[in-house]
């Protein structure tokens, strides 16, 4: 039992009601347990090889990201969505800061793993409930 694997639990109240995007929120929030592996102790700021792990998924966070974030602003464009400006500077900013904090880590800022993955765990928690459920459920309503 491990109580690490629930800081970055996906659960129902995630569910915006698209399934594509459903399904890329839930593996991303999986993808972030990977952090857990290869740093174990996440709170001891990381030595360089798990430094050098960790910017590994950084780096496959941040892809998954910027493939998402084309589906999901695909998904408001076919709707004209009115939030989609917002939902694109928010989506830019994410990918900005963790450009950011991968720099820190391979300038040598020894950060525990903790901070990174509560950072990620946060933002994109408090994101798709103030920003994608909301378009959700704008999309639902166009369906018919
Ligand atoms: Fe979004
Ligand atoms: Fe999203």
């Amino acid at each position: 039992m491990s109580s690490k694997l629930n800081l970055a639990e996906y659960t129902k109240e995630y569910v915006i009601g698209i399934e594509e995007l459903d399904e890329q929120h839930q593996s991303f929030f999986e993808m972030l347990t990977k952090i857990d592996a290869v740093a174990p102790d996440l709170y001891r700021p990381m030595d360089e090889d798990e430094a050098d792990d960790i910017l590994d998924i950084l780096g496959e966070l941040r892809d998954y990201a910027l493939h998402h974030f084309g589906t999901e602003e695909g998904y408001m464009q076919e709707v004209k969505y009115p939030g989609l400006k917002a939902q694109k500077a928010a989506h830019n900013k994410f990918i900005t800061d963790v450009i950011r904090m991968e720099a820190e880590i391979m300038n040598g800022s020894s950060m525990p793993p903790i901070k990174i993955r509560n950072f990620i765990t946060e933002w994109y928690g408090e994101h798709i409930l103030t920003m994608d459920k909301p378009f959700g459920t704008f999309y639902s309503k166009t369906e018919d």
